[in-house]
């Protein structure tokens, strides 16, 4: 097991906080637990809204939280959801964890026990980063 495998307590904290997401319109819940190299952890779930635009999931929910709290410096991703498969981070959030963590070990897993593992330079090989804008 390499220090980025995901722990025990990062699985339990993402299936805790799906049980908190906000899905009436979906029905489906996700769960996001991030974790840093410093051994912090961060929690985030799906939050829907009446536009469906508006909606933020579960893995960007906790980048929020943690870079809220002080934290840049991730190593792992767990994400939990009650599919049949492993669901895989939507685009718009492996830009996000991109920014912070563009090698992040990711491992997705459904509460019936199927699990999957990338890392976010699989999901994300070319991302937008700052090297792509001008310099001022
Ligand atoms: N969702 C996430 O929370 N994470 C993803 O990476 C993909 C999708 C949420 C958004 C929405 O609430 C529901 O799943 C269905 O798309």
């Amino acid at each position: 097991m390499t220090d980025a495998a995901p722990t025990d307590a990062l699985r339990a904290a993402a299936l805790s906080v799906m049980t908190r997401a906000y899905a009436p319109y979906s029905n489906f819940r996700v769960g996001a637990a991030l974790a840093s190299a410093g051994g912090r952890m961060f929690t985030g779930c799906n939050v829907e809204n009446a536009s469906y635009g508006a909606t933020i999931c579960a893995e960007r929910a906790a980048v929020m939280s943690a870079v809220a709290q002080g934290e840049r410096n991730f190593t792992s991703l767990v994400i939990v959801t009650e599919g049949s498969t492993p669901a895989a981070p939507c685009g718009i959030c492996r830009q996000v964890l991109s920014e912070f963590a563009p090698s992040l070990e990711i491992t997705s897993c459904t509460t019936a026990g199927a699990e999957s593992h990338w890392s976010l330079d699989q999901l994300l090989p070319a991302p937008f980063t700052s090297n792509s804008l001008p310099r001022s």
